[in-house]
């Protein structure tokens, strides 16, 4: 087999995580999540739930993949070999599998949107809650525009690790970051700048429930990507000389600066037209915002054609760098596991998620009334994957770290053989030595000792009270 190939540069790694981090979920679930579940008192839980859970299970995939350079199958086979831990190698792969077939789907109506939005097609009076149904559920052009943007998705990931993913990550999060700071300053400027700001920075914490609590800690998990094996199969793309903590530290700060950035935009805008409101999801980018840019701008339409089309090219990227690791994850493991060149890997997978994906297409439309346990195929890959496979994978992962591997080892990923220090007494904390009582009680605190702390207890139980939450309901 072909020698495994690298990231070229740390600012390659940083930005493809990143990328794979930055996506829908940042531009439409956090604001509305932020400005349902009050405001900044919702910020402050999802800090703390990104810091204790986030990054150490971001910490945790980056250990798996980057000890084994393998896929996430391959990964868990290396480190656990014939025992039931390689679920979780395996539950990586069908979730970025499955999750990418109808992540497409939406990626294709973000590319539709942006092409009409060029095309001065968002503009008028119109009826947009029945442009987007009639799009969504006609037989055809979801899936074409879901084609082309697969196709785009497979262009970048046959040309491989550093020239295909690394070279576009640092082109494209740039000038992402790029089209966000200009949004921004553009939102200055509107009436409802004010009014939008304080509702989604005004801390509520009448509205903080235990709900609340699972609903940030649901959020983290989706917007850094994590237990889909995405960072996983990057890591194992990592040199010897990335720092894995500090690199999970940036990822997670970049994605949370761009979800807050995107509330700035978004609610801005929304509040500068009286009577809307900020819903959820696809309704709130397909149906409110087109309306919204149309009224908010109406005095300056080609302010408002420039705003409305660089927010579709915004979540167009956005939606593109997150499919590309989504399809990374499964085309690594049949490249390494099938031996077959990754130019056939890339095909199998490019020809599986569309088959599925159009299936998933259809079942909005024509296929509608073909329902299992009531959902639509849409819906039902959504529920199985993101709320059923996607948290066991959490939780197996966590556990995977802080219970089964050794702990030296982790310790040596961590501070990349001893070169990095990470606190006072570092080599006693690996080894759980115990030397002089002010070192002993010093390293009681040690960074490395509180990250096992959280993949041990927090990230799992909080996981699983998640999951039995969601099944409950
Ligand atoms: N993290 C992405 C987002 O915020 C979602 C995603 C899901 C990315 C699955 C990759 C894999 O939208």
């Amino acid at each position: 087999m072909s020698q495994r190939n690298n990231f070229g540069s740390k600012l390659g790694v940083v930005l493809a995580a990143a990328g794979s981090a930055v996506g829908l979920g940042n531009v439409w679930r956090f604001p509305t999540e932020v400005g349902n579940n009050g405001g900044a008192a919702f910020i402050l839980i999802y800090l703390c739930c990104i810091l204790f859970i986030g990054v150490p299970v971001m910490l945790s995939e980056f250990v798996i993949g980057r000890h084994t350079h393998a896929n996430t199958i391959g990964a868990f086979r290396k480190l656990a070999p014939g025992t039931w831990w390689r679920l979780g190698g395996i539950e990586g792969v069908f979730v970025a599998f499955f999750i990418s077939c109808y992540y497409i789907i939406v990626s294709g109506w973000t590319l539709h949107y942006m092409v009409a939005s060029m095309c001065n097609q968002l503009t008028g009076d119109q009826d947009y809650k029945s442009y987007f149904s009639d799009f969504v559920s006609s037989p055809l052009e979801p899936v074409v525009y879901a084609v082309v943007f697969m196709l785009l998705v497979h262009v970048i990931i046959v040309r491989g690790v550093e020239k295909g993913i690394e070279r576009f990550s640092k082109l494209m999060m740039p000038m992402l970051l790029l089209i966000i700071g200009v949004l921004v300053v553009c939102s200055f400027s509107m009436s409802g700048f004010t009014e939008g700001v304080t509702y989604m920075l005004r801390p509520d914490f009448s509205k903080v429930t235990p709900n609340i609590v699972l609903s940030a800690v649901g959020q983290a998990f989706y917007s850094l990507s994590l237990a889909m094996g995405c960072l996983c199969t990057y890591a194992s793309y990592f040199g010897p000389d990335t720092n894995l903590a500090k690199t999970a530290v940036s990822v997670s700060v970049i994605d949370t600066c761009v979800a807050v950035l995107c509330g700035f935009i978004i609610f801005p805008a929304v509040f500068s037209v009286p009577g809307v409101e900020a819903n959820e999801g696809p309704g709130l980018v397909f149906i409110t915002l087109p309306h919204v840019f149309n009224i908010a701008f109406h005095n300056v339409p080609i302010i408002g054609y420039v705003f409305s089309t660089l927010f579709y090219v915004l979540l167009m990227l956005s939606a593109l760098t997150s499919a590309i690791s989504l399809h990374e994850v499964a085309t690594a493991y049949i490249h390494e596991e099938w031996n077959v060149s990754r130019k056939r890997a890339a095909c199998m997978v490019t020809v599986g998620c569309l088959l599925l994906g159009v299936a998933c297409s259809l079942s909005m439309g024509v296929w509608n009334d073909f329902r299992i346990c009531g959902l639509c195929l849409f819906d039902l890959f959504d529920y199985v994957s993101a709320k059923i496979i996607l948290p066991l994978g959490g939780i197996i992962i966590c556990l995977f770290v802080g219970w089964k591997l050794d702990r030296q080892m982790v310790y040596n990923e961590v501070t990349n053989n001893g070169t990095l220090h990470l606190g006072p007494s570092d080599a006693a904390t690996a080894a759980g030595g115990r030397p002089s009582l002010g070192a002993r009680l010093l390293s009681r605190l040690h960074p490395f000792r509180i990250y096992i702390f959280l993949v041990r207890w927090v990230a799992p139980t909080a996981i699983a009270v998640i999951f039995i939450n969601e099944l409950l309901r």
